[in-house]
């Protein structure tokens, strides 16, 4: 099928390189020439495992191009998917304009019936929204082309968003329209396996799914996180609480991991706009509200306990840093807890040595402001020699299997603050470390 995608940023460039993998003829536009450059010389701009290649063979197959022209794109799809930012206004509310700007510039070109997804997480309504800026703009040029709005929202992870693509667990299509539906069931059948994975419902359905997807998995974690809080002062173990619970199937065992607090660009972004969306439909969700306070207390927590340990005044001190990036397997650095630590520790009067294995780039650009009290290392271990303790920021796999004696080898003192839980407090504390992880008594 002949696809546009409209926006090349992380959830775009997935969709467009799985949907030309499955043999789909796909053009992806963007306004940013330094990223359609980038792109067209068989690079990407951002850090997914596996991408790379995906674009470059599908590239090379003939089924991928970018252009920074809407207008050749217009022209092109039969489907065009809208995969744009939604940032946060000032108010928390997602901004609307770039979806807008999208579908405008599609309805400007059209010439044909097509179909226009929403790819992007909109609030419940933007469909509507999307189908009036088309119809204006045809309007304006007084042509007359049918056309279809469906939602489809993308759950992709960083980090596994090509597996996520590939092999999804179900498929949400918001569609009002029969045609509609039939065009997006022949796209998504490949991606089926002989399972049904298409979920069609009501497009404010499909739309809400997506917020309350996020919604739902942050809150088990700032809810986790809670707990762990407890655990420590009840003198219990929130992993062998985690086990507990989630072996429970009606709870289920993922996203029951306690740590130093969420990040990325979903959670924060997409909790705050559905409680925002919510309170205007004059609904005050006061779950969502407790989930994203009780997150922001997590990201300072690590701060607490390096304060009690060290006091308030750091001056002269020195801390490794393992982990920048807001999850492991990316480079994104968007809301990630390791900002808010590292800023705290360098108010303070410290220096932090950080590593990270792919983020250290991205980390230098976000914290530019305190560049000069941050020193990036290439291997995790130089980030240890004469620090005052390590803190465990995010939990890549390199980290797991510690050598404690070289580890303390290197650190001034025998500390660490595992923010991430990675570290078993039996095995740390017998190697000689003062050992603290999150909700472990
Ligand atoms: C999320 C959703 O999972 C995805 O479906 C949606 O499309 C986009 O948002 P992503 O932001 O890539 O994906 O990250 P995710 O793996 O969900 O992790 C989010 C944050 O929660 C990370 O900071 C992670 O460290 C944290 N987390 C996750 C925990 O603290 N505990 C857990 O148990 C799981």
């Amino acid at each position: 099928m002949k696809v546009s995608v409209i926006g090349t940023g992380y959830v775009g460039l997935v969709t467009g390189a799985c949907l030309a993998d499955m043999g789909n003829d796909v053009v992806c536009l963007d306004i940013d020439a330094r990223k359609i450059a980038i792109l067209r010389e068989g690079g990407i701009p951002i850090h997914e495992p596996g991408l790379d290649t995906l674009v470059q063979h599908n590239a090379q197959a003939g089924r991928l191009h970018f252009t920074t022209d809407a207008r050749e794109a217009a022209l092109h799809a039969d489907i065009h998917f809208i995969a744009v930012g939604t940032p946060p206004d000032e108010d928390g509310s997602a901004d609307m304009k770039y979806v807008l700007a999208a579908a405008r510039e599609v309805g400007r070109h059209m010439n044909r019936y097509c179909v226009i997804v929403n790819k992007s997480t909109v609030p419940v309504g933007t469909a509507q929204k999307v189908r009036a800026a088309v119809a204006e703009e045809l309007a304006a040029r007084g042509a007359d082309i049918r056309f279809s709005v469906v939602s489809n929202p993308e759950f992709l992870k960083e980090g596994a968003a090509i597996e996520d693509f590939m092999r999804p667990d179900r498929i949400v299509v918001g569609s009002d329209d029969e045609q509609a539906t039939r065009i997006m069931r022949e796209l998504y059948a490949p991606f089926e396996r002989n399972t049904p994975k298409v979920l069609v419902m009501d497009i404010a359905s499909a739309e809400l799914t997506k917020y309350a997807a996020n919604a739902m998995l942050a809150t088990r974690i700032s809810f986790m996180n809670e707990m762990a809080l407890l655990a420590e002062v009840l003198g219990a173990d929130i992993d062998a609480v985690r086990r507990g619970v989630g072996s429970d199937p009606r709870i289920g065992s993922h996203f029951l991991y306690a740590g130093c607090g969420y990040g990325g660009s979903c959670f924060p972004k997409d909790v705050a706009a559905l409680s925002r969306a919510a309170g205007d439909a004059g609904i005050s969700m006061g779950v969502l509200d407790a989930v994203e306070a009780a997150n922001e207390r997590q990201k300072e927590l690590l701060i607490a306990r390096i304060e009690a340990r060290f006091g308030h005044d750091l001056g002269g001190r020195v801390f490794a840093l393992w982990g920048l990036a807001f999850k492991p397997g990316t480079d994104d650095m968007r809301e990630a807890p390791s900002q808010v630590v590292v800023r705290a520790l360098v108010k303070r009067g410290a220096t932090v040595r950080a590593y990270d294995p792919v983020a250290t780039d991205e980390a230098r650009r976000v914290l530019a402001d305190v560049a000069g009290s941050v020193e990036y290392q290439s291997h995790a271990m130089d980030a240890l020699k004469g620090a005052d303790a390590l803190v465990v920021v995010t939990e890549w796999k390199e980290f797991r299997s510690p050598d404690f004696d070289h580890i303390k080898s290197l650190l001034r003192k025998p500390i660490i603050f595992d923010g991430r839980n990675i570290f078993s407090p039996e095995a740390a504390r017998q190697a000689g470390f003062e050992y603290t992880g999150i909700g472990r008594a």
